[in-house]
């Protein structure tokens, strides 16, 4: 029976030019970047050339890139870093209803400290409205924190447009792009922000490793305390091997977006329009137009995704319901509860998430066994 991988939000293989690019580095090159001999300077390039290739792929500068342990990491060190260092300037944070948890989660802990957050509202398609950011902004506003591309539903947010907002403001403004940077061409000065956050695993990378882009002249607050790695922003010994291939996967994953999201959006259209006419009572969560070009995300009426999930996993199809990070968690979507569907329609949901190694073969076979599934699965309420 052939795997067919369809839960490319949640993870992706390292590739191979990125593994390849790693192997020396764990056992022949394995100096500290921070000694001063030529085996550790060795692996202090190897870093600084990673750090490169991560900033051109945003269109930074390397002193502009920190790396960190995960997107997660970079979420929390951006939202709880910035917000400390602004502390005399106001206690206000905005953010939207549908972040991941690495953002909410840093938020709720913000809260607890003292600061007053705004989780703005979405429209039905999972998108913030730029005017909601503009009412919810007060004098002691410090921070906005707005996810580029949604995890769950794909939907792509109006960043640019909330950097031209905030452009002549004291807010800081961060997106967490563990989801975007590699699927949409990103720079950060179209994007106008001043913290964006990128995660490596999305992007054929290793796990285990992310970056946080920190514009110049912004000062955040650190998380740990420890050796002056990372301009002292984030210290701890640099993971070599992991940055290299982070690096490689990132530079291969940007020089590929144009042709890689035009071959993904056409296999992601051709599976809804087929899943739309011959699965009856489905509907697509997200944007129609505005969403990640491997994302499909899908209610179906009268039956639980995560029974689905499960008939699929025993074909070895594996999809997701709602985000991986929250699976096993029977809890609904709290995405799609913001974007105003009931508990029982965000229990109904499944995420498909197209990547590299998917074809228009997979998907068939896919909906082959989706429709039996969901024939035999409707049956058993009837
Ligand atoms: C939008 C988003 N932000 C943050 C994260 C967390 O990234 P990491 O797994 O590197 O901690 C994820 C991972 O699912 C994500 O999808």
């Amino acid at each position: 029976m052939k795997t067919i991988y369809l839960d490319y939000g949640a993870t992706s293989p390292v590739r191979e030019e990125a593994l390849h690019a790693m192997m020396p580095y764990f056992q022949l090159e394995y100096g500290n970047p921070g000694s001063i001999h030529d085996l550790g300077q060795r692996s202090s390039d190897a870093i600084q050339h990673a750090r490169t290739q991560i900033a051109q792929a945003i269109g930074a500068t390397p002193r502009e890139i920190v790396f960190t342990s995960s997107g997660t990491e970079a979420n929390n060190l951006a939202i709880i870093g910035g917000a400390k260092k602004r502390k005399h300037l106001g206690n206000h944070i905005i953010t939207s209803s549908i972040e991941h948890p690495a953002v909410l989660e840093a938020c709720r802990y913000l809260e607890r400290e003292g600061f007053h957050v705004t989780y703005l509202p979405v429209d039905s398609y999972g998108q913030v409205e730029v005017k909601d950011v503009a009412n919810a902004i007060t004098e002691k506003t410090i921070l906005v924190t707005i996810m580029s591309a949604n995890n769950e539903v794909g939907t792509i947010q109006p960043i640019a447009e909330i950097g031209q907002l905030l452009q002549d403001s004291s807010i800081l403004f961060h997106t967490d792009a563990v989801q975007y940077i590699g699927k949409v061409p990103c720079s950060v000065a179209n994007l106008g922000v001043d913290l964006l956050s990128i995660g490596s695993h999305k992007l054929y990378g290793p796990k285990g490793i992310g970056a946080l882009y920190i514009r110049k002249g912004v000062r955040i607050e650190p998380l740990f305390h420890g050796g002056g790695q990372e301009r002292e922003i984030r210290p701890s010994t640099l993971n070599t091997p992991a940055i290299v291939g982070f690096g490689v996967a990132t530079t291969l994953a940007v020089q590929e977006i144009q042709q890689e999201s035009e071959r993904l959006t056409a296999l992601r259209e051709y599976a809804w329009s087929r899943i739309h006419q011959e699965v009856k009572d489905v509907d697509l969560n997200g944007h129609p137009t505005d969403r990640l070009s491997n994302n499909i995300n899908l209610s179906f009426h009268r039956v639980e995704g995560q029974a689905i999930l499960l008939e699929l996993n025993r074909q070895q199809i594996y999809v997701s319901s709602g985000s991986a990070c929250s699976a096993g968690k029977h809890r609904p979507s709290h995405v799609l509860r913001a974007m105003g569907r009931s508990d029982e329609v965000a229990h109904q949901s499944m995420r498909i998430t197209l990547g590299k190694e998917t074809t228009k073969e997979d998907i068939d076979i896919m909906i082959h066994h989706l429709s039996q599934v969901l024939t035999y699965l409707r049956s058993l309420f009837i």
